[in-house]
């Protein structure tokens, strides 16, 4: 078993240039696998509104979904540093609402740390929290959370002014107290000045090499969905979409072929014990012989 890492380690790493590997993971299944290939940081994204929940952003998402998520991958991976989305409208609300959302996820959900979308606008929430106690992941660039306010899903930080803002984003959630940065849809030069910038670590999504970390999402590494929409800043590593597919329709085939259950999945009744509810051998014997002769239950209906 490897102990599970830590803000100072994952600081440490960025001095050392040790990528740091970050995957979502949305339920125990996934986390137990992520944890078992060696990740070293499981985010419970709000993206699990899009990839679970079938939403179209992230925005319906609520606090009770992420707890409820956060438990299960907190079951799934015990070793594992968990950092959990604070959702839309759940920070940024008042100091007090945000610290009793931030308490609930932590105390609830069983994360180890926060990821809150905003860069100095939310500097003084992230300060709070921190100084409660509770590790705070920042997230710039493109914030699936304002959507909406940012015009759809583009690059972030083409412009001048929109460039030294993210800079300035990213050294104001530093100074906050932020252990660490995601950087999400912005170009690599940008996001590699950021990443010079800062002590801390920068995660990119979507942002290139310079940056101190990767994250992902589950799915989207595994094509686990359907339609799989393909984007240019990830990487396939497998395709389980049509491997479940494939092996559904392989499953519905043979309950309709009545091959399955086969000799091997039923369970044998000891039959000498019970001949009052199983008949003697011999009955049992005519009984399977005149089942043998009778159409099965499939070819009955075919006749
Ligand atoms: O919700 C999420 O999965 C995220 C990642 C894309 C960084 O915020």
């Amino acid at each position: 078993m490897r102990k599970r890492l830590t803000i100072t380690k994952l600081k440490k790493m960025k001095q050392e240039r040790n990528a740091i590997s970050v995957l979502t993971a949305y339920d125990y299944p996934s986390a137990k696998l992520a944890e078992e290939a060696g990740i070293d940081v499981i985010l419970v994204g709000d993206s699990l509104g899009n990839v679970v929940l079938g939403y179209d952003t992230t925005i319906p998402v609520t606090i009770d979904d992420i707890i409820y998520h956060t438990r299960a991958v907190a079951r799934g991976a015990r070793e594992t540093f968990i950092v959990a989305d604070m959702p839309f409208m759940t920070y940024g609300i008042g100091r007090e609402a945000t610290m009793r959302n931030a308490a609930r996820i932590m105390q609830e959900g069983g994360a180890q740390a926060l990821k809150l979308e905003g860069g100095a606008d939310i500097a003084a929430d992230v300060e709070a929290l921190v100084k409660a106690g509770i590790p705070v992941m920042g997230h710039i660039g493109l914030t699936p959370q304002s959507v909406h306010q940012l015009g759809g899903y583009k690059v972030q930080g083409k412009l001048d002014a929109e460039a030294e803002k993210l800079i300035n984003d990213a050294k104001a959630l530093e100074q906050a107290g932020a252990f660490s940065i995601v950087l999400e849809l912005v170009t690599e030069p940008l996001a590699a000045m950021i990443s010079d910038a800062l002590t801390i670590p920068l995660i990119g999504i979507g942002a290139g090499r310079g940056c101190d970390g990767q994250v992902l999402v589950y799915h989207d590494i595994l094509q686990y969905s359907s339609p799989y929409f393909e984007k240019k800043f990830v990487k396939t590593y497998a395709d389980i979409g049509t491997t479940i597919r494939d092996a559904i329709h392989s499953y519905v085939d043979d309950v309709k072929k009545g091959s399955f259950p086969a000799e091997e999945h039923v369970f044998a009744a000891d039959t000498a014990a019970f001949p009052t509810l199983y008949g003697t051998a011999q009955e049992q014997e005519n009984s399977k012989e005149s089942k043998d002769k009778a159409p099965s239950k499939t070819e009955a209906r075919l006749l």
